[in-house]
C-alpha cells in the first residue's frame, strides 16, 4: 500500500539538489511513500495517484524532528528543584543522585510507562527519531535494565554510566571509572550504539573521560559527550580527539574549542531547554555557524535540567536567544540531529530516505519560530504511517 502526501503548499527537503536554498524548498509539492520509504518527491501537478492520500492543504511539510539527546529513562519528578532555581539558587548536576535513587527504587514496567508517554508526547509533536541514554541506574544491573528499555522504544540508544560518580563510589571515584569500564560497559554494550561521559567539573574529568570513551570505542560504540555545559572545560577538545559524532551543550566555548569543532566531523548539540531550565546564558550558536561548525538543536529531555520533549520550543529558543536564522534552526533540528546520530536515512526527504515527516498547521517554516507555544505539528507520519 502506498501513500500520497499532497497539496503541500512549501516542502522542506533539506536536500539543495531538490529545491531552493539550503532546504531544498519545493512549493506545490507531494511526497509518495511506499513500504515506509520515500518514493518520490516532486511538484504536486506531477504526482501520480496513490491507494492512500493524505491531504496538506496548502500548508508547510518538513522532516519529522531528530532529537539527538534525551535521558527519558527515570522515575521520580524534581518540579521543587526547579522552584528553587527560579527563586536564586543554581545549578550544579548534583540533583542527578535524587534520580538515580528513584530510579532504582522503580520497576520496569513504571520506568517503561514514563518512556512510553514522552516518547508520545514527543511523536505528537513532530519528533519521529530520538535518541535515549541511561545514566540515572548506575549500578551494573540499573544501567542494563535502563538501556533494554530504551531499546525497546529506539535503536538510538546511549551508555551513559559515567553521567555522575554515585554516592556509594563517592570516596573512589577510580574504582568506579573501573567498574564503569568493566562489567558495567559489558553489561550495556550489547542494548547501546553509542557511549557517552558527563566531561564537567563536578562530574568526570579529561582522564577519566577519556579512558572510558576509549574502551567504549573498543568495544564497537561510538562516541558523544556532554561537554562545556556549566563552564569552559576538555570535554569539546577531548570529543573531537575521539572523533565523537557529537559534542553536547558547548554553552562555555573557548575560540580553541570553536576551532577544533569548525575542522572537524564532530557535530556541535545545542540544548537550549537546559540553559531555559536552568535560567543560565544560551549557547553562541552564531559564533559556531560562522566559523563552519555543524550545529544541531536537541531537547535533553531529562527530570533536572531541561524537562520538554518539544523540538519546537527548542528550535524557537534557538532563534530568539542563539542567533540563528528559522531556517538554520529547522535544519539543525533535522538534518542537523541526523548528522550527529551519523544517519543519512532521516532528517532528509528524498527517494530513498525514510518516510518520516511533519505537516505543520501554518503555511511556511518560518511559524515553527514565528509563533512560539503553539501546537503547529498537524500529522506526523513515521515510517509512512500516519500518527493516530
Ligand atoms: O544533560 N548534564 C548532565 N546531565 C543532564 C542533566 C541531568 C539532571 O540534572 O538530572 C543534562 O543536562
Ligand atoms: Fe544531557
Amino acid at each position: 500500500m502506498n501513500l500520497l502526501i499532497d497539496n503541500i503548499g512549501e516542502l522542506v527537503t533539506n536536500d539543495p539538489a531538490l529545491g531552493r536554498g539550503p532546504l531544498g524548498i519545493v512549493r506545490h509539492a507531494a511526497v509518495l511513500v511506499e513500504d515506509g520509504v520515500i518514493a518520490w518527491v516532486g511538484r504536486a501537478a506531477y504526482a501520480q495517484p496513490a491507494d492512500r492520500r493524505l491531504d496538506a492543504e496548502g500548508a508547510a511539510a518538513l522532516p519529522g524532528f531528530v532529537d539527538s539527546h534525551a535521558h527519558l529513562v527515570f522515575a521520580g519528578d524534581r518540579a521543587p528543584e526547579f522552584a528553587a532555581r527560579m527563586a536564586g539558587e543554581a545549578y550544579t548536576g548534583g540533583g542527578i543522585r535524587t534520580t538515580v535513587a528513584a530510579t532504582r527504587a522503580a520497576s520496569d514496567d513504571d520506568l517503561r510507562a514514563t518512556v512510553e508517554r514522552l516518547r508520545r508526547e514527543a511523536l505528537r509533536q513532530g519528533t519521529t527519531t530520538i535518541e535515549i541514554k541511561s545514566g540515572y541506574g548506575l549500578s551494573v544491573p540499573d544501567e542494563a535494565r535502563s538501556l533494554r528499555i530504551a531499546r525497546e522504544f529506539t535503536q538510538e540508544t546511549t551508555f551513559l554510566g559515567a553521567h555522575v560518580v554515585p554516592s556509594e563510589y563517592t570516596d573512589r571515584p577510580d574504582d568506579y571509572v573501573g567498574l564503569v569500564c568493566g562489567p558495567m560497559l559489558r553489561a550495556a554494550a550489547p542494548h547501546a550504539r553509542w557511549i557517552d561521559v558527563f566531561c564537567e567539573r563536578g562530574a568526570f574529568d579529561a582522564d577519566h573521560s577519556r579512558a572510558i570513551l576509549t574502551v567504549g570505542q573498543a568495544a564497537g560504540l561510538g562516541v558523544r559527550v556532554h561537554a562545556n555545559q556549566l563552564g569552559p572545560g576538555p570535554g569539546v577538545r577531548l570529543a573531537v580527539e575521539l572523533g565523537a559524532a557529537s559534542a553536547d551543550h558547548c554553552t562555555h566555548l573557548e575560540k580553541s574549542d570553536v576551532d577544533a569543532l569548525a575542522g572537524s566531523s564532530t557535530v556541535a548539540t545545542l540544548l537550549p531547554g537546559a540553559e531555559f531550565s536552568t535560567r543560565s546564558a544560551y549557547p553562541d550558536a552564531r559564533r559556531l555557524l560562522d566559523a563552519r561548525a555543524t550545529v544541531a538543536l536537541a531537547t535533553d529531555c531529562n527530570p533536572g535540567s531541561s524537562y520538554t520533549t518539544s523540538m519546537p520550543f527548542c528550535v524557537a529558543l534557538a532563534v530568539r536567544e542563539m542567533g540563528m536564522t528559522p531556517a538554520e534552526a529547522v535544519w539543525a533540528a533535522t538534518a542537523g540531529g541526523a548528522r550527529a546520530l551519523r544517519r543519512t536515512d532521516i532528517g532528509v526527504l528524498r527517494p530513498g530516505a525514510r518516510a518520516d515527516l511533519i505537516v505543520l498547521d501554518a503555511p511556511s517554516h518560518l511559524h515553527l519560530a514565528y509563533r512560539p507555544g503553539v501546537p503547529l505539528v498537524r500529522h506526523t507520519v513515521h515510517n509512512g504511517v500516519p500518527l493516530r
